[in-house]
């Protein structure tokens, strides 16, 4: 099944070009059918064009309130028929009023081992706590910041020369491999969700095999 991504940036883009990247590979069967920024000045919108794909900014300050400006994401992603959505690098917290547009859908990549340092600067989070491994999460997107049932993680050893950026540099090259491996995992039903049984429960991630080691 092709997946019919919508990935929102807030910078860099890096993750959005692994995504692109592995498209153009053929070795992740998805379509980028929207790239959102929350930023104008998202250095992802100019990896986005490049690669031909349909843009969009919607500035949150433009914006009253969450409810309206996730309403505006929502139709634009919608509009777009996209089916999944990647927060790659968004740095904005989702709400009810976006997440039950695309229910179990969402998926964030996060620079940690959750439930260890979500937030922000996640690496220096680490470092500065002193943990000896740290690694990379994917996860579905639930309220809470950096929170949700976990697909993938894979560890990185903290080595003795790490500074945050080192750290960080080491990191994203994780977090690219395990992306596209989770992404290429849903897109061939070897990862599938099986949707919260009751109320209280949370949805649960089922690999066919064992989950990606990147
Ligand atoms: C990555 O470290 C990602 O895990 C975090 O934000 C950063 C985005 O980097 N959520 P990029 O914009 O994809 O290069």
């Amino acid at each position: 099944m092709t997946l019919q991504l919508g990935v929102l940036i807030s910078g860099r883009g890096s993750n959005l070009q692994a995504i692109l990247d592995a498209i153009a590979a053929g070795t992740l069967d998805a379509r980028v059918r929207l790239v959102v920024a929350n930023r104008p000045d998202a250095a992802g919108l100019t990896r986005a064009k490049a690669a031909g794909i349909t843009t969009a900014v919607v500035e949150h300050k433009a914006f009253g309130d969450r409810t309206t400006f996730e309403h505006a994401l929502v139709a634009l992603l919608t509009r777009a028929s996209c089916d999944w959505i990647v927060l790659a690098g968004f740095m904005r917290i989702l709400t009810r009023e976006f997440l039950s547009a695309f229910p179990e859908r969402v998926v964030n990549i996060h620079p940690s081992l959750l439930p260890a340092f979500p937030g922000l600067d996640a690496q220096a989070q680490a470092l500065a706590y002193g943990v000896h491994v740290t690694g990379c999460t994917v996860h579905l997107v639930d309220e809470g910041v950096d929170h949700g049932p976990i697909l993938a993680q894979t560890t990185l050893e903290v080595e003795p020369a790490d500074t945050r950026d080192i750290l960080a540099g080491r990191l994203l090259e994780k977090e690219h491999a395990l992306l596209i491996a989770t992404l290429a995992a849903i897109a061939s039903d070897r990862l599938s969700i099986e949707p919260a049984a009751t109320g209280d429960a949370r949805p649960t991630a089922r690999w066919r095999g064992a989950p990606p080691r990147v």
